[in-house]
């Protein structure tokens, strides 16, 4: 059982803010003081480079970063070797497209969803112009969700990378991310996993899953941002492209051009990294994993229904996303249009997405183009959801008028 109450106490943001009702964590999270101490402790006494210094402070800063990779292995279970440090989830997802995108050849499928998040249809779409690939989509029910017969229809001889969300962004569908990754690779075809709405939720298990990439992001787990979290394989990361060529990530090159590459990770961090980002990230996963995912992952669970059945009881409302039993709610108030809506709650101190959530081919499978999505974190309470279907209630087309500040 959590303790919600004490873990509040450990968001700034939410002891300055009490009025406050954040229900957009599934934009960005917010972030406890062990979060931000890790940021404001770099800062303040020991900021340097990584991988370049030769002093003290430089090397307890080696040993932080490349640390960190140690703490992710731990969250998802993987080596170290199999975590790099990128800048977000659309930094994960270019990587992969860019990478496996040297491996494929014209005509070879991608296998994608309808439901995806634009970080993981646009890499995909500019890959397929520039090399004649074809891009299909796997059927999905009304709620985005896959079920493995559509995916054994989808799949075929030509398709060499599926690339899905684990958890989709704006109706919450948790993908049989296992089981499409078993056929999948029976077809020979790699497996590019968006974690973004998962991994800050959920015990997520890579070898388990079994997928060849997985990316996740730290800011949308409590940690900072500019830190996107990529998971290979290591074999795979090995002969993969890095999309990003510069400092530290190449061994030695000469004047011939001739290069070579470090050994992965490190050959997908050119530059300078968010080093006090990846650093504090760590704070975060350490965070989490100290509450438990599967305690978070439950409770969000309850709050969501709880909240679900106060918002089915609404005669204006209508709830897009009613038999997922996870993630967010996303619904819209009957006529109204969504971000007008929004603006109403945000004149309670209600903090939610209203749009298309970034998901722009979603409205070929729900049937419209925007909606409000209210997404749920742990330190979310039953409280803060009975406040929310009251101010839910008053959304009308008179008292909707959108931004108000
Ligand atoms: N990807 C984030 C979202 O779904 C920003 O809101």
């Amino acid at each position: 059982m959590l303790d919600v109450e004490k873990l509040r106490q450990d968001f700034p943001m939410l002891v300055n803010q009490p009025d406050l009702i954040y229900f957009d964590n599934g934009a960005t999270t917010l972030k406890p003081k062990c979060v931000i101490d890790a940021v404001t402790d770099f800062y303040t006494s020991h900021t340097s480079n990584v991988h370049r210094g030769d002093y003290a402070i430089a090397a307890t800063n080696d040993r932080l970063y490349d640390g960190t990779r140690k703490i992710f292995a731990k969250l998802i279970n993987c080596e170290p070797n199999e975590i790099a440090f990128l800048h977000n989830v659309t930094a994960c997802l270019n990587q992969a497209a860019y990478g496996l995108g040297k491996m494929l050849k014209e005509g070879d499928t991608v296998l994608l969803t309808k439901a995806e998040h634009a970080s993981n249809l646009l890499p995909w779409f500019e890959l397929a112009k520039e090399k004649n690939l074809k891009i299909e989509y796997i059927e999905t029910d009304r709620q985005a969700n896959i079920s493995v017969e559509s995916f054994r229809r989808a799949m075929h001889e030509g398709v060499k990378v599926v690339s899905i969300a684990h958890v989709t962004n704006v109706l919450g569908s948790i993908q049989p991310v296992k089981e499409i990754t078993e056929i999948a690779h029976s077809y020979g075809a790699y497996v590019v996993i968006d974690g973004a709405q998962s991994v800050p939720h959920m015990k997520v298990d890579v070898k388990d899953i079994g997928c060849d990439l997985y990316g996740f992001s730290a800011h949308k787990m409590c940690g900072p941002g500019g830190v996107g979290i990529l998971y290979g394989k290591h074999e795979l990361l090995e002969k993969m492209e890095p999309l990003y060529r510069g400092g530290d990530m190449n061994a030695r090159f000469s004047s011939d051009q001739t290069v070579l590459l470090k050994n992965a990770p490190v050959r997908f961090e050119a530059g300078t990294p968010d080093i006090e980002g990846v650093i504090a990230a760590g704070k975060a996963a350490e965070y989490l994993m100290e509450i438990g995912l599967d305690e978070i992952h439950e409770y969000e669970k309850e709050l969501r229904a709880y909240l679900l059945e106060g918002m089915q009881k609404l005669d204006n409302i209508e709830i897009l996303n009613p038999d997922n039993e996870y993630g967010p709610v996303a619904f819209n108030a009957k006529g109204v249009f969504a971000q007008d809506a929004a603006g109403y709650l945000a004149s309670k101190n209600i903090a939610v997405r209203s749009g298309n959530h970034c998901a722009k081919i979603l409205h070929e499978i729900i049937g419209t183009d925007q909606s409000i999505r209210a997404s749920l974190y742990f330190y979310n309470t039953k409280e803060e959801a009975d406040r929310f279907v009251q101010a839910a209630s008053e959304i009308s087309l008179e008292n909707a008028v959108g931004i108000f500040f």
